[in-house]
């Protein structure tokens, strides 16, 4: 209970209690890493071993995604030798949700066991260095809805779930990112590294915004992603973000006109390469059976990934 809150409300941490307790009684699996798939990104779900999936409408307190291209189930199994949890199909803040209910699920998986999330979207690029196509490992971001007071930690203080006051400094794992170059290295494929800012859609950008966003300094643009990442960081798992360039509304090869469907089938040609990275990166936690993957608590840590 939260002080001097309605008896009859329950708090998050019971929320996100009866919702964990609700995929165990369903997958005794308990997952290390966590995957948010994005628009058109889902598949990789289907290469899961010995999956057991749950659909989200099955889950108590899960919001419930409405959007084409998002499935809307989460899939527990072994991807890579790792046990994995991934969410086929995430929540938007334009879809109706409050940013903690966009984020709710985050700590469900964390509460499974999961201690790394890997998030995955589509996005508008706005570096004129990249085209459609690209894959973008994401370094930082540019929270435009946290600064216009929208977050998912906005509410009742809940020490049980995380500090009040989040430091956000390095939210995006370094070794996590240098593996994800090594990979792409790997594969002959290049990978790109900046800047992603989250805006609340569902309307894409006029060019003005993207101008706009271009000097604040972010390299592309998407409706997603950072609601979890802060769920993430507040519940202390590590973090890999990785964006699928679907369009671009500046630079050489500019389109006059975002659509929709343009970006779910700029995805599916780019889903093999982001497929590569995922599993890539998840070959490293296969390598280090005994680590658990959080930051500076794992012994064998220094031996994955190379
Ligand atoms: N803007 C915002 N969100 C997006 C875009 C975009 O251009 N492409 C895919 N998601």
């Amino acid at each position: 209970m939260i002080p001097g809150a309605d008896a009859a409300v329950a708090s998050t941490a019971e929320r996100v209690a009866e919702a964990a307790k609700a995929v165990r009684a369903r997958a005794e699996l308990r997952p290390r890493v966590a995957l948010i798939l994005g628009s058109g990104l889902g598949e990789l779900a289907d290469e899961i071993q010995s999956p057991v999936v749950v659909p989200y409408t099955q889950i108590p307190n899960f919001p419930v995604s409405t959007v084409t291209g998002h499935a809307g189930q989460l899939v527990l199994g072994e991807l890579q030798g790792t046990p994995v949890v991934a969410m086929r199909g995430r929540i938007h803040f334009y879809e109706g949700y409050s940013l903690r209910e966009v984020a709710f699920p985050v700590r469900v998986l964390r509460r499974l066991g999961a201690e790394v999330l890997i998030v995955t979207n589509a996005a508008g690029g706005l570096n004129e260095s990249f085209s459609t196509g690209d894959l973008m490992v994401l370094t930082d971001h540019l929270n435009m809805m946290g600064m216009a007071g929208q977050s998912p930690l906005v509410g009742p203080d809940e020490p049980e779930l995380g500090v009040r006051f989040l430091d956000m400094l390095s939210a995006y794992d370094a070794e996590l990112r240098t593996h994800a170059h090594r990979v792409a290295e790997q594969h002959g494929f290049a990978l790109r590294e900046g800047i992603y800012a989250m805006v609340g859609g569902p309307a894409y950008e006029t060019l003005a915004e993207i101008r706009f966003l271009q000097r604040a300094g972010a390299d592309a643009v998407g409706m997603s992603t950072i609601p979890e990442v802060l769920v993430a960081r507040h519940e202390g798992m590590r973090v890999l973000g990785i964006s699928a360039i679907t369009d671009m509304a500046v630079g050489k090869a500019a389109v006059h006109e975002i659509s929709h469907a343009d970006v779910l089938a700029a995805a599916e040609r780019i889903k093999p390469r982001l497929a590569a990275i995922v599993r890539g990166v998840l070959n490293g936690f296969a390598a280090c059976p005994h680590g658990n993957g959080s930051r500076g608590r794992s012994p064998h840590r220094a031996h994955a990934w190379r």
